[in-house]
């Protein structure tokens, strides 16, 4: 059994549609920002601020290579996952690739009230999501799948990715 692999960018519904889309096949969850906070004892926001992006980059690929070989698993990843291209051939590899793909308004509106997420906290986060988008997309891209999802509800979304599986 592949595994569903969902990218996209901060805010874009990953966990949760993740979440129902394990529950609604029978599949485990897995969340690849939980495992470096599991492995690390840290939470994301400290492992940025203690030892930078750069190490958090190297921790992240290292998760990703550690599930190479696990198959029926829901895999949600972390939004700059695709900055490396290694990663996205190591989840493409055993796994159908879905991108949540929302709007930079939609993003920022999920966003806006919450402080976990260390490269949006800064002074005009609509044109730091805006930038990271502009160099992001084209790797989202990659994706097997494109669902947009601004104004679609989770429901809605989970079943789509199910039926798009059950023909994979
Ligand atoms: C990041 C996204 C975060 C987390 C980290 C970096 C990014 O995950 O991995 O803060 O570079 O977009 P979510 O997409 O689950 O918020």
């Amino acid at each position: 059994m592949k595994n569903i692999v969902l990218i996209g960018f901060m805010g874009s519904g990953k966990t949760e549609i993740g979440k129902r889309l394990a529950d609604k096949l029978g599949y485990t969850f897995i969340d690849t920002d939980s495992i470096i906070e599991n492995e690390m004892g840290k939470s994301i926001a400290e492992i940025f601020h203690e030892y930078g992006e750069e190490d958090f980059r190297g921790l992240e690929t290292g998760v990703v290579k550690e599930l190479s070989g696990i198959r029926g698993c829901v895999i949600s990843t972390g939004g700059g996952v695709v900055i490396n291209r290694e990663n996205i051939l190591n989840l493409k590899k055993d796994g159908l690739m879905v991108w949540l793909k929302a709007s930079p308004k939609t993003i920022y509106e999920r966003v806006k009230s919450e402080y976990r997420r260390p490269l949006l906290r800064v002074e005009n986060p609509l044109q730091e999501i805006n930038k990271l988008l502009g160099i992001r997309e084209p790797l989202y891209a990659e994706a097997d799948i494109t669902i947009e999802t601004d104004g679609i509800d989770v429901e809605k979304i989970v079943a789509i990715i199910a039926d798009a599986y059950s023909k994979y």
